[in-house]
Order: structure tokens, then sequence, then C-alpha cells
């Protein structure tokens, strides 16, 4: 596709990459919105450049290196980052997961984030089990001096919570607070073991390739001084991954608006409030127009 036209999707700033992926005297080429760009990194100065048809390269792109990944934005005005305190927080470790392709709408994958119901389907004996099913109720606001959707109280029991609860061997009832950072960007809150009053925040930020192809990153800032960096890596790739396929096979690929075919539940609350957010953004890119189909 050509790079989209549509302002809202334009202003953010998006995921490219993650540090150190692009290395001396090389250079990626991929794809944001639409429009093709290449990252490289000259003597260690990275830049990124917009990529004309013919190859050569095109206005200067920023970059800002968060939360572990690399972001820049093809728009005038773009939505700040967000705020995560919990990465400059001197104790955490800061993971970053790495990226995964995912061929679908970075609003389904947003969804998809915030869908509690599908733990004990989809991540059986780690997130959720199959005897332990029942998504209890909790509360989704639109927190407006922030514009983030945030889904408060939510619990269920796992199995295999995390890399140090599969260590311990110990089932939990654990406890999430979701906040939507953003349309292609959503984190969770989430009981560390061991730390009573505090929380993980694991992270997801999606790079729109196309409306249809999207890479997700996946930092971390954890209270975890026992697992090893390649067991969380592991550990939340295997989830990313058994996502990718219900993902992938989910039609129509672009999200409707319009409110789940299947009877609503209390458990799509979030997505409900995610959905009608989006609309309310007037955000067309990635979304499904009926008008249109
Ligand atoms: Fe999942």
């Amino acid at each position: 596709m050509a790079i989209t036209q549509d302002q809202i999707a334009l202003n953010h700033w998006l995921p490219v990459a993650y540090p150190g992926q692009v290395k001396t005297g090389e250079s990626y080429d991929t794809q944001l919105l639409g429009q093709a760009i290449r990252l490289s990194n000259t003597n260690g100065a990275l830049s990124c450049n917009i990529l004309n048809d013919g190859g050569s390269l095109g206005r200067d792109l920023p970059l800002d290196e968060r939360f572990a990944v690399l972001f820049t934005t093809l728009g005038d005005a773009p939505r700040p980052l967000p705020i995560i305190d919990e990465f400059d927080e001197p104790d955490r470790r800061i993971v970053n997961c790495g990226s995964v392709g995912v061929n679908t709408s970075p609003f389904r994958i947003v969804e998809n984030f915030l869908d509690m119901a599908h733990f004990c389907f989809v991540h059986t004996d780690l997130l959720g089990a199959v005897d332990e099913t029942e998504v209890l109720s909790y509360k989704t606001e639109h927190r407006e001096d922030v514009d983030e959707i945030w889904a408060t109280e939510c619990q269920f029991f796992q199995p295999g919570a995390s890399a140090s609860a599969i260590d311990a061997g110990a089932g939990q009832m654990s406890q999430y607070t979701y906040r939507v950072l953003s349309p292609f960007s959503v984190m969770l809150y989430k009981s560390a073991m061991g730390y009573p009053d505090r929380l993980d925040a694991i992270c997801l930020f999606i790079q729109p390739k196309t409306e249809t192809e999207c890479i997700g990153y996946m930092p971390m800032a954890l209270l975890d001084d026992a697992s090893s960096t390649t067991s969380m890596i592991h550990f939340q790739q295997t989830i990313f991954m058994q996502d990718r396929i219900i993902l992938e096979n989910q039609r129509p690929k672009l999200l409707p608006l319009t409110p789940r075919a299947e009877m609503p539940t209390r458990a799509d609350l979030s997505s409900v409030a995610f959905r009608r957010w989006l609309k309310d953004s007037g955000m067309r890119f990635g979304l499904w127009q009926p008008e249109a189909a």
C-alpha cells in the first residue's frame, strides 16, 4: 500500500526497531503506515529516512529511544509517547523481548492483548486453566487527562503466570491493570512474585507496516532477580506466538468497529471501550469500513 492519508494514524510515535538491531555500517529497510523507510547506522550514529520509490533517501525522520525500543513518526504533531515510570526505577530489570511479525490489523493485536477470556483456551497451563474459565468483573474507564483507556480490578487464576512463577511451581490469582497507551500501544501491570506491593510492567508497542502487517515489540520492566533473561524472553515469546496463530486467523483482518457479533459478555467490556475510543478518535486506518466493503 502507499502511505496512509489518515492524519490521525500518521500523528503517532511508532516503534521501528530495537536498540542494537541495526549494526554499525548496516542499514535496515522496513515500512511504517505504508511508507517505506530506512534505518542506517553510520559509525554508531543511527538515522532514519523515508525511502523514495526509486530507492533514494527522502526526508530525515526523528528517532527517539524509549522503553528499550526505537520510535519514529511520520506526523507533524505526534501524540507524545506515554509516561511509564516503571522503566525509570533502578531496581527493575528492563527486558527487551525482541519483535514478532503478525499479519493483522494493529487494533486486533491491542484488542487481543486486552482480552482475558482467551487465557484458558490459548495459553492453557500458563496464563489460564481449562477449569478456571470465568472472567471476573472488572472496570474500564477513559482517563481524559492522558486520553488513555484503563481496565482495572482485573483478576484471573494463572497456573504459570511468568517465568518466575513457573520456576516456583506455583499457580496464583494474578491481579491485572491494563492501559491502552495509544491506538498502537498497550501495557499491563501484573502481580510480581515476591513483591506484594509492586507490579510488573509489560508493554506491547505495535509497528503498523501496513493496515494488516505489523511488528510487535515487547519491552518489560520486571521485578525478578531470579529468572534468567533468556527464560523471561522465552516465556513472553511463547505467549505471543500462541496469540499470533489466533490473530492471523481472524476475519476480517481489519477491525470492525461494530460490537462483536458474538453475544457480548462482561469479559468484552475493555474491547467495547477500546472500539468506542477508536471510533471517537476519527481513526480510519486499520479499521474495517462496511461502506467500502
Ligand atoms: Fe494471548
